[in-house]
């Protein structure tokens, strides 16, 4: 047996501007998707038959990792809302792609990976560089599953779920945790990890590290409880700027507010981050991605907030308020009507969480 987990995120600033190349901030939340393999004598997931047209990441997962494995049961739970802006599809790519790697089993041989072959130990998620073997046996530390290529098969996953529309967003703060930047250039005061590419847009993806001012700060979500599919909100903003080119303007706006934003975050001045946040929302309404029940959660936990705004694709979804005082913001948000979560900023990315006998299936024998 198999589980590994990812968590949700939040879009501090940037959200469809991000489609267009402009720089994004989402932070990984406390909420996360955990996926539990086993095999099976029939494809199943959560004790049903499995259902490919329910279940397209998996299937498009199952079709890049596992083409011709064994049958497996998977299990999917999780406390992130579905199709409600917190990445709950993205994380829970990142947690199939890091539990069906793990079930094949890997080793890392002259900077290879060789399939097969499983370090048998709690979380052996690959972080930092490249480990070598020595003769049969593996250095400690060795891993068999890397968060950058979960972070690409979630994103190629998304993108295609999305009708090619996707930014690498979601998928980067899923895989890695913490804070997560995407920007059109390598911005050099961030720490690099690597480029995307899709369509005829590049991202190029930081982490920044975050300073301690972030622990008197959390995240209050507002759940309107609308589920409103982020492929329709991308599609109404692109025939946006199709039937009017020169919106590009506020497009372009987001992006100066993302990068005002990050300094506000680096120099850890959370007035400045809730300021930038707010602003944020204004061109998002004006994009036509809020809705009313957006906009009342938003007015209910603005005044005990330094900032709120929409966050993802909107349309529905979620808010975010930025608060020193978690309790009463939730609060407010609830008697508006909201269901409500509460989140540090910035929480630990993919990892594996049992792992059983792997590999449970080693695709070369
Ligand atoms: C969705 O969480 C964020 C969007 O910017 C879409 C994307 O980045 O792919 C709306």
């Amino acid at each position: 047996m198999v589980q590994a987990s990812a968590p949700g995120k939040c879009i501090l600033f940037g959200e469809h501007a991000v489609v267009y190349g402009q720089p994004a901030v989402a932070v990984a939340i406390d909420q996360r998707m955990s996926v539990t393999l086993e095999l099976n004598d029939i494809w199943r997931i959560d004790g049903m038959r499995f259902n490919p047209g329910r279940h397209p990441h998996v299937e498009a997962l199952k079709q890049r990792l596992w083409a011709n494995g064994p049958p497996l049961s998977i299990k999917i739970i999780g406390t992130i809302p579905p199709a409600s802006g917190l990445g709950s599809s993205a994380a829970l790519s990142v947690a199939a792609s890091a539990a069906l790697r793990c079930a094949q089993g890997r080793q890392i041989k002259d900077d290879d990976w060789a399939e097969g072959w499983t370090a048998a130990r709690p979380n052996n998620v690959y972080t930092g560089p490249w480990e070598t073997v020595k003769g049969d046996s593996i250095e400690l530390g060795a891993a068999s599953v890397d968060v950058d290529e979960c972070a690409i098969l979630a994103h190629a996953v998304e993108a295609s779920a999305q009708g090619g529309r996707a930014s690498p967003l979601d998928s980067s703060a899923c895989a890695h945790g913490g804070c997560i930047v995407l920007s059109d250039k390598i911005e050099p005061e961030l720490n690099w990890l690597y480029s995307r590419k899709l369509n005829d847009v590049k991202w190029e993806v930081h982490s920044i590290k975050l300073p301690e001012s972030i622990d008197d700060v959390w995240l209050v979500i507002g759940n309107t409880g609308i589920h409103a599919p982020t492929s329709e909100q991308v599609a109404k903003v692109a025939l946006l700027l199709e039937e009017t080119p020169e919106r590009i303007r506020e497009i372009e706006t987001i992006g100066m507010i993302s990068r005002r934003g990050i300094s506000a975050l680096m120099e850890g001045n959370m007035e400045g981050v809730g300021r930038a946040m707010s602003e944020n929302h204004l061109l998002l309404r004006s994009l036509g991605v809020s809705c009313p029940e957006l906009e009342t959660l938003i007015s209910a936990a603005a005044p005990s907030s330094l900032g709120v705004k929409l966050t993802g694709a909107g349309g529905g979804g979620c808010m975010i308020a930025l608060t020193r005082n978690p309790k009463e913001t939730s609060e407010a948000i609830e008697l508006a009507g909201g269901r409500t979560l509460i989140s540090k900023i910035a929480a630990q990315g993919m990892t594996v969480d049992l792992d059983e006998k792997s590999p449970i299936w080693n695709p070369f024998e």
